[in-house]
């Protein structure tokens, strides 16, 4: 038997997808979350029933805020590996209510990192975001770049995990991996991000509404390549690097790294609703808007650190991508 993960976030999207992808290859997977009623519960239970048909996982519902329950319940389980991904994510929301973002983003980032330490894992694997490069305007974005300006409160509660996580190498000699998601889409993603939005509302002939006048770019990653990357990801420890360019945030003399994980490719936010329209073969309503509040109106990565240590190029462009999280789509609303 292969040794034991846990990943938090389980009933989320990408936790939910990792998990899935871990248990087939034969690992033991302990998850964890606490269904929070952000977005639809149903599809949250749903993912989580296709998990809970292996052998191989034991499901916990917790809150990363509570760290009095999250200890005693994890106590008795030897943990290797930790991918967390528990967090109130949503930037429109991080306007709405920041305060859902200190204590899950902050105080439930805390008690995970807690719990790593305590747990002695190897290796401390947590999701940022391409939020993190905020008001910067050069592109690609890449993992040297400074991080000083986010946008929104979100953003700025995931640049702290970085720098949390950091101080937890430096002072404890644990091994933490940072990953920024740039834009991760495909079956079972998020009802909250626009690729959900826009299928739902064209097929129910509803207005979909388009920020930023339809000007956006955006790095789709399609959700099997990011899995592949984070497993690939598990056993690449950070390396300590004696003589650290002080200026670059991604690397550093403890044991820490920063790895952008997305698809290096951008894509025009018109192309991509182009895509769902001709899959659907219906023309969307479309309700042209300014740019939203702390919206980034063009990401696009480059994986300079990610691909000095994983050789693993993305399969999945956005008109395949768009093209099978509709497919899902159409197939999981038709049963539900
Ligand atoms: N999907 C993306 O494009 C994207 C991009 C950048 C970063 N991220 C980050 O990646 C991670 C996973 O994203 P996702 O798209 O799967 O989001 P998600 O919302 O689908 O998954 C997060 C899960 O965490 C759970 N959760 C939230 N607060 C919790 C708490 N206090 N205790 C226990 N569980 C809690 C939620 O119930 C949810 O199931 C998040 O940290 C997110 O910020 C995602």
């Amino acid at each position: 038997m292969k040794n034991k993960i846990l990943i938090t976030g389980t009933a989320g999207f990408i936790g939910f997808s990792l998990a899935k992808s871990l248990l087939l290859d034969g690992y033991k997977i302990i998850g964890l979350d606490n269904i929070n009623s952000y977005y639809s519960r149903k599809l949250k239970l749903d993912r989580l029933q296709i998990l809970k048909k292996f052998e191989n996982f034991k499901f916990y519902k917790l809150d990363i805020r509570n760290k009095k329950k999250l200890f005693k319940f994890l106590k008795s389980n030897k943990i290797e590996t930790i991918y967390h991904f528990a967090a109130q994510a949503g930037v429109r929301h991080s306007i709405l209510k920041p305060e859902d973002y200190v204590t899950n983003n902050l105080v439930g980032f805390f008690n995970i990192l807690e719990l790593a330490r305590k747990k002695n894992v190897k290796h401390f694997l947590f999701a940022s975001t391409s939020s993190v490069y905020g008001l910067n305007k050069k592109l690609p974005f890449t993992e040297e770049d400074p991080v000083n300006h986010p946008s929104q409160f979100y953003a700025a509660t995931k640049r702290s995990n970085e720098l949390m996580a950091h101080s937890y190498s430096s002072v404890y000699g644990l091994n933490c991996t940072g990953v920024r998601f740039f834009t991760v889409y495909g079956p079972w993603g998020r009802p909250d991000m626009a690729l959900f939005k826009f299928v739902k509302n064209i097929l129910n002939k509803k207005y979909i509404d388009i920020y930023n006048f339809g000007n956006h770019t955006r790095d789709f990653s399609y959700i099997d390549d990011v899995v592949m990357s984070l497993k690939k990801l598990k056993n690449k420890f950070p390396k300590k690097i004696k003589n650290i360019n002080s200026y670059n945030p991604s690397l550093s003399s403890a044991s820490f790294q920063i790895l952008n994980i997305g698809n290096q490719s951008k894509v025009k936010l018109m192309d991509y609703i182009n895509e769902i329209e001709k899959n659907l073969k219906i023309k969307a309503k479309k309700n042209y808007l300014k740019l939203q509040l702390g919206d980034i109106p063009k990401s696009y990565s480059k994986m300079n650190n990610t691909s000095k240590l994983i050789k693993y190029k993305f399969q999945v462009n956005y008109k395949e991508g768009v093209r099978k999280f509709v497919e899902w789509f159409i197939e999981h609303y038709k049963k539900n």
